[in-house]
């Protein structure tokens, strides 16, 4: 009898519970898979004055941005010898756009679009502690000027990845301390450039400046220590609600529309019958998903792992402190539980694989649209983009992503905006030149740019929007 009992016990807790708990997380968490072949993707719809842009970040395409810590980094060396960036490369020149900012603007317009989004270079505007380059400074406002003359709306981002030498050897973002730099600098480019810019972006994808740069390692520093990771995403989180405040008591701050930028990377699991899987999938997606969702709609910071409560953070002040959000989606990643490293990353068998190795996936970009939808601001897609060397998937990718979006605003999504990722090929961090995101084709040794097939698809929608609205 007793051994009925137990029997019946362990079969509740092997068996019946977790086999529950997985079909509560399957309809939760559904994984949206389209029947491509019966969606007609030329059934779109967006709004009028529907912000059409690209996007580039200085580091990756100015060049000669020498004082900052990728600089730095893509200079050094492993601790086995070996390059930092995987191809060896540095970004040296990048695509000059610095001076052929002229030529690239003409690329915006040829395409169609009316916007245009880009970064500045905080090492060349205080290439030490508290001195300001103001030639480098008027250098961006004549970009500015010439974007504004060809009638393209620019959208300034004020930390795309890069630290100035000084900043980075004072611990960065490692250092809550370290914060107010970060405004000092992002007010004094506000003070310059207000008058002329309304939309501004305070960080580029913290979630994924924290990752990589302290638990991956791939991105400088090149640290590996969770608790940090968490230390960094929180302060990054808190520089943003800093500078907004800031910005805002500002002239003109009223007027201008401040947001930072996520990048949203669904974790799914790659079996979705197996427990060890979800487990993983939420826990990441919730380290680097939900808890700045948190953060921006409660004020309240947890980041954790299962059984460690690493870094916990209050600001009231962060539920007040966008004017919209940014939305930099590229793919989902399907984890798989693994004894030996935790977790592995995987693609279904059928899925098709950008150059960057995770899949085509735009029904997460839908997926993406709906969850953020939630924090309750209007949204606008700064990145979203495929690196395709072989350009032979590029038409599809800009298709049945805009189709994504367009069934998400046709279901209630505020969406304001779409930035394409990138204008042109350039310099893509730790992957140096060999990932092919531009809608220009870069060639390196004479800085040609050349439009591909591909983004043929880019310009006809935006026509086709045209036409509609
Ligand atoms: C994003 C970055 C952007 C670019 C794209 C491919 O994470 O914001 O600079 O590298 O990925």
């Amino acid at each position: 009898m007793l051994d009925w009992i137990l029997f019946f016990i362990v079969l509740w807790i092997v068996v019946v519970i977790p086999g529950l708990f997985v079909i509560w997380l399957n309809r939760r968490y559904p994984e949206e898979q389209w029947d491509w072949e019966w969606t007609d993707t030329t059934e779109v719809k967006f709004p009028e004055n529907f912000l059409w842009g690209v996007a580039t970040s200085a580091h990756q395409v100015e060049g000669d941005c020498t004082n900052n810590n990728w600089w730095a980094w893509e200079h050094a060396k492993n601790s086995r010898g070996a390059p930092r960036i995987k191809t060896g490369e540095i970004s040296g020149n990048a695509c000059e756009h610095w001076t052929r900012y002229q030529k690239d603007i003409a690329c915006v317009v040829e395409l169609g679009c009316n916007a245009y989004r880009f970064s500045i270079e905080w090492s060349k505007i205080e290439p030490m502690e508290n001195q300001f380059d103001q030639a480098a400074l008027t250098h961006y406002k004549t970009l500015i000027r010439e974007l504004r003359q060809q009638g393209i709306e620019p959208m300034v981002t004020l930390h795309h990845f890069t630290n100035p030498l000084w900043f980075e050897k004072l611990g960065a973002f490692e250092k809550k301390k370290n914060i107010h730099y970060f405004v000092r600098f992002a007010e004094k480019v506000f003070d310059e450039l207000q008058d002329q810019v309304t939309y501004w972006c305070t960080i580029n994808e913290p979630s994924v400046y924290a990752t990589m740069g302290y638990f991956r390692g791939e991105f400088p520093p090149g640290k590996r220590n969770i608790r940090k990771t968490g230390v960094v995403l929180r302060n990054l989180l808190e520089a943003h609600v800093q500078v907004y405040t800031a910005l805002k008591k500002r002239p003109g701050g009223k007027e201008a529309k401040i947001g930072l930028v996520k990048n949203l990377t669904q974790f799914d699991p790659i079996h979705r019958n197996f427990l060890l899987d979800w487990i993983v999938a939420r826990t990441l997606h919730k380290a680097f998903n939900t808890a700045v969702f948190q953060f921006l709609k409660t004020g309240r910071f947890r980041f954790s792992l299962p059984g460690l409560n690493l870094v916990r953070h209050y600001n009231g002040h962060a539920a007040r402190s966008n004017d919209f959000i940014g939305l930099n989606y590229y793919s989902h990643f399907n984890v798989k539980f693994s004894i030996r490293r935790g977790f592995v990353f995987q693609l279904h068998k059928d899925d098709v694989a950008t150059d960057m190795g995770y899949a085509m996936y735009p029904e997460g970009m839908y997926r993406a649209l709906h969850e953020l939808n939630g924090l309750g601001l209007p949204i606008i897609i700064t990145e979203n983009g495929i690196a395709d060397k072989r350009d032979d998937r590029r038409f599809l990718f800009i298709r049945t992503y805009l189709y994504a979006v367009s069934r998400a605003i046709e279901e209630g999504v505020d969406v304001r905006g779409y930035f394409y990722w990138s204008l042109m090929d350039n310099f893509e961090w730790a992957e140096g030149y060999a990932m092919k995101f531009g809608l220009y084709a870069v060639n390196f040794e004479t800085q040609e740019r050349t439009l591909r097939t591909g983004s043929e698809a880019y310009r006809m929608s935006i026509r086709e929007a045209a036409r509609e609205a």
